[in-house]
C-alpha cells in the first residue's frame, strides 16, 4: 500500500520517448524506470544526446508526449507547477527587468507587496547578491546571473529543483563556489535535487546517487551510489575509486596501454 511516507518525489516507470522527424521515428530514451526519495540529491550523466534534457523537460511537465509514467508523491504530472522548479544552462532572464523583479517574476499572484519584497530580500541574501538588488542582468557576470536563476527558481520554495547543465559556463572557481551555495540550500530547504551534469568529479561531490545513462537511444547503464559522507574530499581515495567506477563505463579500459610486441 501507498501512504504518504513511502510515495516517492518522482517515480519514473518504463518511461520512452520518440521524436519524429522528417517522417521518421527517432528513439530518444528507452524503458526508463528509476524512483527517487524526498530530500534526495541525483545526479545524471550520460553523452551529448543521449536524451538528458529531455528526461528533465518530462518530468517538470514541459512535455508529456511519452509513454510510461511519471508520478510526484504518487500523482501523474499533469504540467508545470511552481512546486516543481528548473534550472537550465543559461540564466534565461528577462533583460528589462531588474534583479529584484526577475526574481519575483514567479511568485504567486496571492502574494502581497511587503511578503513579495522580505521573501526577495531573502533570496537575495541565500545568493549574496543584497547588494545587486536594483542591476539589470547585463550589469552582472555570468555566474551572478545564474545564482539570480537560482533564486528565482528557489523563491516558490519548490518540492524539487531539476538542474540542467547549470553550472556548464561558469569558471572553475565560480563553480566551486555554486555547488557549496546549491549544496547549503539543499541541506537546508530539504528539496529533493535532480541534477544534469557532463562533470564526473560534479556529479559525485553532489549526489547521493549517480545515473549513468547510456548513449542514445539513452537507457539506464548504471547506478552508482555515493556512500561518502559531507563535506567530501574530491581527491580523497574513495572519491576517486568512484570517479574510476564510472569513467569506465564510458570508455573502453585498455589492458595494459605500455605492453608492446616487440
Ligand atoms: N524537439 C525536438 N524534436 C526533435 N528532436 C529532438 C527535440 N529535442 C531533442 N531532440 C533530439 O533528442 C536527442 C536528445 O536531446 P537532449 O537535448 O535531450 O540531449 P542531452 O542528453 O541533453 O544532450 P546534451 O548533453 O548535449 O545537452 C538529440 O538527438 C536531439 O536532437
Ligand atoms: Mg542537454
Amino acid at each position: 500500500m501507498n501512504d504518504k511516507k513511502t510515495l516517492k518525489s518522482i517515480e519514473i516507470q518504463n518511461l520512452s520517448k520518440t521524436f519524429k522527424i522528417d517522417g521518421g521515428n527517432f528513439n530518444v530514451l528507452n524503458n526508463i524506470s528509476l524512483s527517487v526519495n524526498q530530500g534526495e540529491f541525483l545526479s545524471i550523466v550520460g553523452s551529448s544526446g543521449c536524451g538528458k534534457s529531455t528526461l528533465l523537460r518530462m518530468i517538470v511537465g514541459l512535455d508529456r508526449n511519452y509513454s510510461g509514467n511519471i508520478l510526484s508523491y504518487g500523482e501523474s504530472i499533469k504540467g508545470p507547477r511552481v512546486d516543481r522548479g528548473m534550472i537550465f544552462q543559461e540564466a534565461r532572464l528577462f533583460p528589462w527587468l531588474t534583479v529584484e523583479k526577475n526574481i519575483a517574476f514567479g511568485l504567486s499572484r496571492r502574494v502581497s507587496n511587503s511578503e513579495k519584497k522580505e521573501l526577495v530580500h531573502k533570496q537575495l541574501e541565500l545568493v549574496g547578491l543584497t547588494s545587486f538588488a536594483k542591476a539589470y542582468p547585463d550589469q552582472l557576470s555570468g555566474g551572478m546571473k545564474q545564482r539570480i536563476s537560482i533564486a528565482r527558481a528557489l523563491i516558490n520554495k519548490p518540492k524539487l529543483l531539476l538542474l540542467d547543465e547549470p553550472f556548464g559556463a561558469l569558471d572553475a572557481m565560480t563553480r566551486i563556489n555554486m555547488q557549496q551555495e546549491i549544496l547549503k540550500i539543499w541541506e537546508k530547504e530539504n528539496t529533493t535535487m535532480i541534477l544534469v551534469t557532463h562533470d564526473i568529479d560534479e556529479a559525485i561531490y553532489l549526489g547521493d546517487r549517480v545515473i549513468v545513462l547510456s548513449s542514445r537511444p539513452g537507457t539506464i547503464k548504471k547506478i552508482v551510489p555515493v556512500e561518502l559522507s559531507r563535506p567530501r574530499d574530491r581527491s580523497g581515495y574513495d572519491f576517486t575509486c568512484i570517479k574510476s567506477k564510472i569513467y569506465d563505463e564510458f570508455f573502453t579500459k585498455v589492458e595494459n596501454p605500455f605492453s608492446y610486441n616487440i
